[in-house]
């Protein structure tokens, strides 16, 4: 055969594997609004910038006909590419091609770029669109996933791992996602759940429909797994880029730094009049954080989810920070085990990441409650405690208002290692509120006696200056001033080497 009849059969194959599982099926998937597996990737990508792997592997099965029925790249599209010029890997699931599913084959696809990434120190991007197991594959399959889970734990904390979930994604199949750092899912196109409808209706006689059992809303607002919406997947892939541009490739490199066209010296009189007078006057402390950050630009993670903490990235000076904020609008910023536990996890995140960790404190304390103490607040509330303790990256706080009881020593104080700490001057740091206070010390008193000293333990203790006494704030600050602020303590703790003793691991509380 001449170099021309083989280069001629090589180009026959491409677009043989281009084609995926055919015309009909592409027309399906456009159909259903959603994007093929090439189509995502190269909106996902730096353009020209995708090279892929094992593109004409093919299934090894031989049951149910399966060796007459072959398809080169097996229903997964694999390699790496870059995002803003820095390299990633990808796995895009191919629905067209035997739904998606999982093989042993396809698998191995997967888990070779996963072993790269881990020896480039790059993040893995998976986009998942399956029917799950390849079900003529029977063990061959699950081996395969348990391939991917065991990968997703070795890499967690290593290289980020971002998970799209574009179509179906059922069964055991959810928990590569779910172990990944952050899942993004499309409105009314995705679905993520263990057992689905049909399954659910004959064990507890529940009737749900798959968008409410485990549609992207379900998991963005109710259960809390996932991170991010989007309206389709062109959205959803530019909300990946975005969000990748906060992060290093690995958890050996600092997150990449930003030209910043907001001047950091900028003082805000704005910030002088959002937190009100009135200690039990609600505001909005996105308000704080949009006025401080670069240029406005806050990406946040899980909006819809336990809205009485705010998280989520940013820049400041050029450099990515994680924000975690309690949001006195919702709840009145209480923390209770959803918040907790979401703040939790961000945290443990931007450590792993080397992504410095800015706080924004007004909490009134622990949500009270059977539901709560039941639903194990104590050890959910603790991992917040424990994960900001444990947490060795830069850390400020700023007290804005409230900073009470258990919560105020959670919430990244001085006490569990935060490097700098300011309050504004209409901070309240006490073990509880006047009146909660007045009404347990002096409850043999009268009214009136007790609107007195409601006062006076607001006129000596719901300040910040008994905090400042003792070194536990640094510094009372000016609002106006918090973005010059928070620039100056950035770059003082820009060389912070800290570490935790050597161990195996913690034990954080389950
Ligand atoms: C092999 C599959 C498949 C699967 C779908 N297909 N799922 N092939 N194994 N798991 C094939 C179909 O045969 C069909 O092939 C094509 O993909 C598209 O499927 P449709 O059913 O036509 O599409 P749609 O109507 O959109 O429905 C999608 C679906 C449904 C909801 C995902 O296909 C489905 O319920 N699939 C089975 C889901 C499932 O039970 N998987 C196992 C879960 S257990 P043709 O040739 O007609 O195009 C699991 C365990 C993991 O995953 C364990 C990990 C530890």
């Amino acid at each position: 055969m001449s170099l021309e009849s083989k280069i001629k059969v090589l180009e026959e194959k491409h677009k043989k594997a281009e084609l995926g599982g055919g015309q009909t099926r592409i027309d399906k998937q456009h159909k259903a609004g959603r994007k093929t597996a090439r189509e995502r990737i190269e909106v996902l990508l730096d353009p020209g910038s995708f090279v892929e792997i094992d593109k004409f592997v093919t299934h090894t099965a031989t049951d149910f006909s399966m060796a007459e029925n072959k398809i080169l790249g097996d229903g997964v599209v694999t390699g790496y590419g870059k995002i803003d010029g820095r390299l990633m890997y990808v796995f895009a699931q191919d629905f067209t091609v035997f739904g998606g599913s999982l093989s042993r084959a396809n698998a191995n696809k997967i888990t070779k770029i996963m072993d790269l990434a881990m020896k480039m120190g790059a993040p893995v991007i998976g986009l998942n669109d399956s029917g799950g197991a390849r079900i003529q594959e029977g063990v061959e399959s699950l081996a395969g996933y348990a391939d991917i889970f065991y990968r997703n734990v070795r890499s967690s904390g290593v290289i980020p791992q971002i998970s799209a979930v574009l179509g179906p994604c059922a069964g055991g199949a959810v928990y590569s996602p779910a172990i990944t750092d952050f899942i993004l899912m499309v409105k009314e196109s995705s679905y993520m759940f263990v057992t689905g409808p049909e399954v659910i209706k004959t064990v507890t006689h529940e009737e749900v429909t798959k968008e409410e059992l485990g549609g992207a809303m379900t998991h963005n607002k109710k259960s809390g797994v996932a991170h991010f919406t989007a309206e389709d997947d062109d959205q959803a892939m530019m909300m990946i880029r975005e969000l990748m541009g906060f992060l290093p490739l690995n958890n050996m490199e600092d997150p990449p730094r930003k030209p910043c066209t907001d001047d950091p010296d900028r003082i805000n009189p704005k910030l002088d009049d959002i937190v009100p007078t009135d200690p039990n006057k609600p505001y909005d402390m996105k308000e704080i954080i949009l006025a401080v950050v670069d240029s406005g630009h806050f990406l946040e993670v899980q909006p819809h989810y336990a809205q009485n903490i705010i998280v989520g990235f940013a820049r400041i000076n050029g450099q990515s920070v994680g924000i975690v904020a309690n949001q006195p609008k919702v709840l009145a910023g209480v923390l209770d085990i959803a918040s907790s536990t979401k703040a939790a996890r961000f945290v443990r995140f931007c450590d792993a990441f080397n992504i410095p960790l800015i706080t924004f404190e007004d909490v009134p304390g622990f949500l009270p409650g059977t539901t709560q103490e039941f639903g194990g607040i104590i050890k959910h509330g603790a991992k917040l405690l424990y994960a900001f303790a444990e947490a060795t990256v830069p850390k400020i706080t700023v007290i804005t208002r409230k900073a009470y009881g258990g919560a105020y020593d959670v919430m990244s104080s001085k006490h569990i290692g935060t490097d700098v700490n300011f309050a504004y001057p209409t901070a309240e740091i006490a073990v509880m509120g006047p009146e909660g206070a007045v009404n347990i010390i002096f409850k043999n008193l009268d009214i009136e006696a007790r609107k007195e000293k409601v006062q006076e333990y607001r006129d000596n203790f719901a300040s910040p200056f008994k905090a400042a006494e003792v070194g536990y704030i640094d510094e009372i600050i000016y609002p106006r001033n918090t973005r010059k602020k928070l620039i100056q303590a950035l770059e003082m703790l820009s060389n912070k080497s800290e570490s935790n003793p050597p161990k195996k691991h913690g034990n954080i509380p389950l």
